[in-house]
Order: C-alpha cells, then structure tokens, then sequence
C-alpha cells in the first residue's frame, strides 16, 4: 500500500477563544480565566490531523488576502499540507467566536468569510488532477455546492468520500448519493434524521444501505454498516479540559486511516483514541497530538 492520499475540501479558520468558569448569560457579563488565538476550521483541523498521521493531505479551500489567511497558508506549509487549490480572497478570512466553559464545552459562532467563496470549478480542478487521490473529505462550513461537485468528481475517479454533516444544515439528495461515509455527531444525527441516536433500531433507520458513523463524544462511537450492522466503540476515560476541535480530529484520522488500507473498524478506533486524548488540551489544532504520540496509540 502506498502512501494514504487525501483531500480536504473545506474550510480554514482563526479560532478566538475564551475560556471561563461559567458562560454568560444573556445581558450578563462575567470575567473570564484565558483567551488565545488559534488554528481551526473544520476542514483544516481535519487536514492537519490527517498530516500529523502520515498522510500526503492537499488542502482546497479559499483564504482571507490579511493576517490571518497568510498565517493559515504559513501553517499548512510548515506542516507539509499541498495548498497547490488554496486561492486568496478580498474578503477577510473566516473567524471562529468560541466560549469554552469549565466542563470543556464549548460554545462557537463561526463568520465563514472567504471560506464560502471557493469557486467550483477550482475544487473539480483539484479533484481531478491530485496523483494517486483515495480519500476525499468535506464538511458543511463551506457552500454545499462546491462539496457536491468535488464529491461528484471524487466518485468519477473511484475514489472514497467522507462528509461530515457540521454545522448541520440540510443536504440534497444529489449530494448523499455521491457521499460514501457520512459522520455526524449526536445533535447533527438528531437534526438529519429528527430522532436522537438512542436504540439500535434508530440507528438501522439512518441512510439504510450506507455506511455512517455517529460521534458520540465521551462515548465513543458507533458505526452503522450498510447491512444495518452495528457496532459501538467506547472511549478512553479522560479529563476533558476543551472538546474543541475533537470531532474533527475523528474524522481526519478516521480519513487516513481508510486511506491506509485500515479497515473501518480499526479506523474508527484509532478516531476515537486520538480525539479522546485531544480533548485533554486547549484548542482545535493545538490540541493534536504529534506523528510520534499518534504512533503510540495504533
Ligand atoms: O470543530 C471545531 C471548529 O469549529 C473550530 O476549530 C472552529 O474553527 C469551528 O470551525
């Protein structure tokens, strides 16, 4: 097997953090203990963990022509991410708000800026022309249309596609049918399917015929299999000090482990191992863990 190749098609951002006792209610302002600047971005957290693993990942994505999108395009370089379909935008680079409380819950508002201004034909491009491409992954803080077309390609090449349904919002039929593995969390499971993942039975109703995965945070994970199989994977017990940034890590390495010839089983538990130690330190990317770290947990 050659080496894991993978696409992130998705969205880069600047994560602003606050981290308090408490969040604030509505018209309350309260003091908090940190704040900190950092990378993030479904998409990019996804790609980074990918290349933490081993992967050759290529970004496609668009950033803000500022600060921010130039420190992005420096990270992916110094981390060996091809941005060869990263294009630069007048708009600003996309931000995320996010408030994490003393249980490590976060809170994020996200302001997509550039990131919803990938052009299609950029992302077909991309598609079509990476060498030796298996894995192509999205999520949902880019336009619908652009993971549509990318997946559309992906699957005109034979190769694998991922898509994490988060933030949730609606998917058209076109693209679920082009949409081999779809992973949600718990609250995006309940938004697609309008019942929360809590039987067996429930689960078998979610895209029959398919294979999925639902995160399901301090639990673990549980994948249902096209044959309506189901098999649950537990998580590690940890301290979770910030749960930013988690589910991304899952899929990222979930992502290169499928591209490493993994079966999905071994993928999802090497997933959850990775996103379970994530969890024990602050931030979205700051949060993964090395080449070396992730060596010790397969
Ligand atoms: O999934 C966590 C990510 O969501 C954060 O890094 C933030 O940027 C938002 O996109």
């Amino acid at each position: 097997m050659g080496k894991a190749v993978i696409a992130v098609v998705g969205s880069a951002m600047i994560d602003l953090t606050a981290y308090a006792q408490q969040i604030p209610a509505a018209g309350q302002t309260l003091e908090g203990d940190l704040f900190t600047t950092g990378f993030g971005g479904k998409g990019a957290n996804q790609a980074v963990i990918a290349a933490h693993c081993g992967a050759q990942v290529h970004f496609i994505g668009k950033l803000g022509k500022d600060l921010f999108g130039d420190s992005i395009a420096q990270n992916f370089h110094k981390l060996g991410i091809n941005s060869d379909f990263v294009e630069r935008s007048d708009t600003p680079n996309g931000v995320a708000h996010i408030w994490v409380d003393s249980q490590g819950e976060n809170r994020i508002i996200i302001i997509p800026g550039a990131n919803h201004e990938i052009a299609i034909e950029k992302a077909i491009e991309g598609i079509n022309s990476i060498k030796e491409l298996s894995v192509v992954v999205a999520q949902c803080e880019i336009k619908q249309d652009v993971t549509l077309a990318a997946f559309t390609m992906a699957k005109k090449r034979g190769c694998t596609t991922i898509l994490n349904p988060a933030p949730y919002q609606p998917l058209s039929k076109e693209l679920l049918e082009v949409t081999d593995w779809i992973i949600p969390n718990e609250t995006e499971f309940k938004e697609l399917l309008g019942e929360s993942p809590s039987s067996d039975e429930i689960l078998k109703k979610f895209r029959p015929g398919k294979n999925s995965i639902v995160t399901l945070g301090a639990q673990g994970a549980v994948h249902v299999g096209s044959e309506g199989t189901i098999t649950r994977i537990a998580a590690p017990i940890v301290n979770a000090v910030d749960t930013t940034g988690a589910g991304d890590a899952f899929v990222g390495v979930f992502a290169y482990a499928l591209a490493s010839g993994k079966s999905a089983l071994e993928a999802m538990d090497l997933g959850i191992k990775v996103a379970s130690l994530s969890v024990t330190r602050k931030g979205a990317q700051s949060s993964y863990p090395t080449q070396a770290e992730i060596s010790t947990l397969s």
